[in-house]
Order: C-alpha cells, then structure tokens, then sequence
C-alpha cells in the first residue's frame, strides 16, 4: 500500500475484443494513472452475465482474451493490480449491502438499466441487470478509489456509487471514500462508425464498431464506410457534424494530435484524405496491439497466474473493507473456532 491517491476501474469480458470507444474512452486512462496512482484495474466477469449467458467455455476465454488485451494495451502488473472481479466473493459481498440502501425508484432511474432492459423485455430480463449498478459500487467502493476513469456513458453509475457511498458513511460512519469520475474530453463518447445518434458498443454488434483485434483491412473497411454528412467541410462540430467529429476525435487519439491541428492539416481536402489518415493511424495502433495480444494468449498459465497474484493483492484492500462494513452494520462476527 501506498499514500498515492486509489484509482479503481473495470471491463466486461463481452465480445471477442475490447472496442476502439473502450481503448480511448477508458483503459489508455488506465494505463497513465498506473504512475502517480495505486491502481486497481478488474474483468467484470460478474458483470458479464448481466445481459446474455455466453457458453461456458466463451466467457473463460473472453475473460483471458481481456486480461491479455489490458496487458497488450500497456497494463503492467509491477505498477497495478489487475485481477478478476469472480475472483473476490467480496463483491457480492458488499454488493448486497449497498443493495439495501438503494431505493427502487432510484435503482430505476438508471438510463444503461432502461436502454438495456427496453431492448430485451423488462420481463425477460433478469434482476441482474437491475442491480448491475450496484454491483459496480461495490466494485469502487472496496478499494477506496478515489477517481475512476470511465467513458461518459459510465457518469450516471458513479453519480449512484457516490449517494450510496454518502448515504452509508452518513448512516454508519466513514466507511467509503467519496470517489470522483475520472472522463476525458474528446474521446469520453466514440460514436458508432454507422450510427453517429449511437455510441460504440462491443454488447450491441453493428458495422459501426471497431474491434482492437480486427484485420487491418477490416478496419480500414470499416473507417472508409463511416457515416459523416454531405456539406464536405473538414471541421470539428460534435452537434452538427457528429460523425466527422467523432472520426476527427479517433485521429487525434491515435495521430498524437488534436481537433483543431487536424482542421488546419485537412483544411479544403474532402473527407477521404480524413478517413484515410485515421484508418491509418487506427491500424498503426491496432496492428502490434493485436500481435501482443496474441502472443500473451499462448500462454494462458502465466496470464492465470498474473490474475491470480493481482486477486490476492485486491483481496488485502477488499477484504479490509467488507470486515469494516460488515461491523458497522452490526453483523455478528463469525466466531473463531479455535479460541
Ligand atoms: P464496459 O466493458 O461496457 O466498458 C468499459 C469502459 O469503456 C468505456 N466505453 C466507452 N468510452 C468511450 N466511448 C465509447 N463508445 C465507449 N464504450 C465503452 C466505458 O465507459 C467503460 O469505462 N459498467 C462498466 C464496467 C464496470 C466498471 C466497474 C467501471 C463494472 N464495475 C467499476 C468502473 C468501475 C462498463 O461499462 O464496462
């Protein structure tokens, strides 16, 4: 353990591979606050069933392709601890007791919970995806975080994770640190490529994601058949000109450049020149990352054995947590056997 502030994160293991809105919104973050930070990175595998039971054999190889890819990506398990969320009984654990103080209206408000659950029948859906919030305070709230760097469509979670972290201290004493939202400018929303009214998404498949793991000739594809508009002005405009904007957001990401640079460079060139140089600078980034990943993947042991260590370093900050909950609340301690 450290002084330095706590950071607290973490990824669903849906799809085959993690997507370019995951990687710019979210885990490049990851992989900055690993210096300055004690940071805690976790596959949500719980999480992951929320939505869609994959086979088995799936989801503990979804689960080792992500872990590889947050490696690939530059995690580097010396300077974080990166582990699985199933790994830690103390999610469900404290998840249960956040669940009780969180009201039902409250709990229903939530927009991922609405979209989601509207796509697949509020009665076929399971109570999972109801409590996924919760769960995902649970996640924050174990570790102390601080800051949590998510995309902006993760916001209103943490908005909840915070009134549930206020609402336990106030009833039984400072429990939780209050966390702030860690969301960056630009890249916080990548919109789909085909749908710019919509964000990229690995759980809804669409030609309009961009899988990290993808050919480079599939994402050049995918880039060069990007929806934009028709008035042909290379200019950055998130409102009115969202798919431009959101492909001038990727090159800036990927270009180590910014919005108004790419104007000046693309000025009086049409859209093709812009497309181009971001399915190139896409590729340049997704080519030696998929390479990395594929290597890690030869060797699941090592990866297992990596995820092992990081469960059992998130277990002496998890565990610290759950025993301090659990008296607060006045659970009767298990008594010890040998005494
Ligand atoms: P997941 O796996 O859906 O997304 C992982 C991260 O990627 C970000 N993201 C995006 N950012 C920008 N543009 C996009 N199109 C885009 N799509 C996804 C998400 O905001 C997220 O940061 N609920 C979380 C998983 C989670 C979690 C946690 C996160 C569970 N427990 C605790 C933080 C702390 C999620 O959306 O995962």
């Amino acid at each position: 353990m450290t002084d330095d502030p706590r950071v607290l994160s973490g990824i669903q293991p849906s799809g085959e591979s993690m997507q370019l809105g995951n990687y710019l919104g979210a885990v490049r973050n990851w992989v900055t606050m690993q210096d300055g930070y004690e940071a805690y990175y976790c596959v949500v595998d719980l999480h992951s069933i929320t939505l869609e039971a994959p086979e088995p054999a799936v989801l503990t190889q979804r689960t080792r392709i992500v872990a590889a890819q947050l490696l690939a990506a530059g995690l580097d398990p010396d300077r974080c601890t990166l582990f699985v969320q199933s790994h830690l009984p103390e999610h469900p654990q404290l998840s249960w007791v956040l669940e009780c103080i969180t009201g039902f209206g409250e709990a229903s408000r939530m927009t991922q919970f609405k979209d989601k659950s509207a796509r697949a029948g509020a009665e076929r859906q399971g109570v999972g995806l109801f409590t996924y919030p919760i769960l995902q305070a649970a996640d924050i709230l174990l570790y102390q975080a601080n800051y949590v760097p998510i995309g902006e469509d993760q916001r209103q979670h943490l908005e909840l994770t915070r009134d549930l972290a206020k609402r336990f201290n106030a009833r039984y004493g400072q429990a939780f640190t209050i966390p702030d939202a860690h969301i960056g400018k630009d890249a916080a929303k990548i919109l789909d490529l085909q749908d710019p009214s919509a964000k990229m998404s690995k759980s809804r498949p669409s030609a309009g994601t961009v899988y990290l793991s993808e050919e480079p000739a599939a994402i050049t594809r995918k880039i060069k058949r990007a929806v934009t508009d028709a008035d042909g002005e290379i200019r950055y405009d998130p409102e009115h000109k969202p798919g431009l904007s959101n492909l001038m957001a990727i090159l800036a990401e990927f270009g180590s450049t910014n919005v108004q640079q790419i104007e000046k460079d693309f000025s009086g060139q049409g859209y093709g020149a812009l497309k181009a140089a971001t399915a190139d600078a896409v590729v340049e980034f997704a080519q030696p990352f998929a390479a990395r990943t594929k290597e890690l993947l030869t060797d699941p042991a090592e990866l297992d054995r990596i995820l092992a260590k990081g469960a059992a370093k998130a277990r002496q900050t998890a565990g610290r947590t759950v025993a301090d909950v659990y008296k607060r609340v006045g659970f009767l301690p298990p008594s010890n056997l040998e005494s």
